[in-house]
């Protein structure tokens, strides 16, 4: 939904701000009416103990800002949400999940009848091996918590996505292309999302991005940009 400030007044006179809300005359078209995705987003959570756990630094506000920017287009949107502090956006179903095994099972359940899938949150790549019942109690010397790897979630959806649409991101620090290539490859990915976290203005928690959109047919890198405008490309992405 983008807002355009736009001043009124005359001269001499102080200024008005009036914000005028474009979703409000029906600006963006429905084209993606009877469509349906799901969207996942936010930090997956692996428990350590009652008390502690494993996650990462992701706020979410990408994954929130492509489900609003399909939910705008008429898209029946189920988002599948790890931690985050960000309101659902409207016209928008959240099933709320906590582990990467259980964002798994959520999108699993739910992908056979969409047209597609949009791989925005941060799963964790290890989980504690088991999840000890009591507060771990701290001891003099150090401890090792032994982890096993998750499933992916964004490959079992590749396996079974036939016609639908699966759009990944990728989050690099180093060989940013090709280990976004060879994502895209190894998910099945019909195109994937690349942030470097070298790049001013990119990354988890801010408002901005600045993502390279790559196919198997190239590359195109977009200037920074808001999420939400990052969120409608992506999404005209997919319509085309
Ligand atoms: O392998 P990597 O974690 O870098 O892949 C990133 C992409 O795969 C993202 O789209 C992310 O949401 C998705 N992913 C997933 N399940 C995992 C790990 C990553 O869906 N266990």
């Amino acid at each position: 939904m983008k807002k355009y400030n736009i001043f009124a007044g005359n001269f001499g006179s102080g200024k008005t701000e009036i914000s005028v809300n474009t979703a409000l005359f029906g600006a963006k078209k429905k084209s993606l009416e009877g469509k349906h995705f799901i969207v996942t987003a936010g930090a997956t959570i692996e428990p350590i103990d009652p008390v502690r756990f494993i996650s990462n630094h992701s706020s979410g506000k990408m994954g929130y800002a492509v489900a609003e920017a399909l939910a705008a287009r008429g898209a029946k949107v189920t988002l599948v949400s790890g931690r985050t502090s960000l309101e659902c956006p409207q016209g928008v179903e959240k099933v709320d999940v906590l582990s990467a095994e259980q964002m798994y099972e959520a999108c699993n359940a739910v992908f056979e009848q969409t047209d597609g899938a949009v791989m925005c949150a941060a799963v964790a790549d290890y989980t504690p091996q088991t999840v000890a019942d009591e507060k771990l109690k701290k001891g003099d010397g150090d401890m090792s918590i032994a982890l096993k790897r998750t499933k992916d979630i964004a490959a079992s959806l590749g396996e079974k996505k036939g016609s639908r649409v699966l759009v990944g991101f990728a989050m690099e620090t180093q060989n940013e292309r090709e280990n976004a290539q060879s994502k895209l490859e190894r998910k099945n990915f019909d195109f994937i999302v690349l942030n470097s976290l070298r790049t001013e203005g990119a990354g988890f928690r801010g408002d901005t991005n600045v993502v390279t959109l790559i196919d198997m047919k190239g590359a195109e890198e977009l200037p920074l940009m808001s999420k939400r405008d990052v969120a409608e490309r992506i999404v005209d992405k997919i319509e085309s």
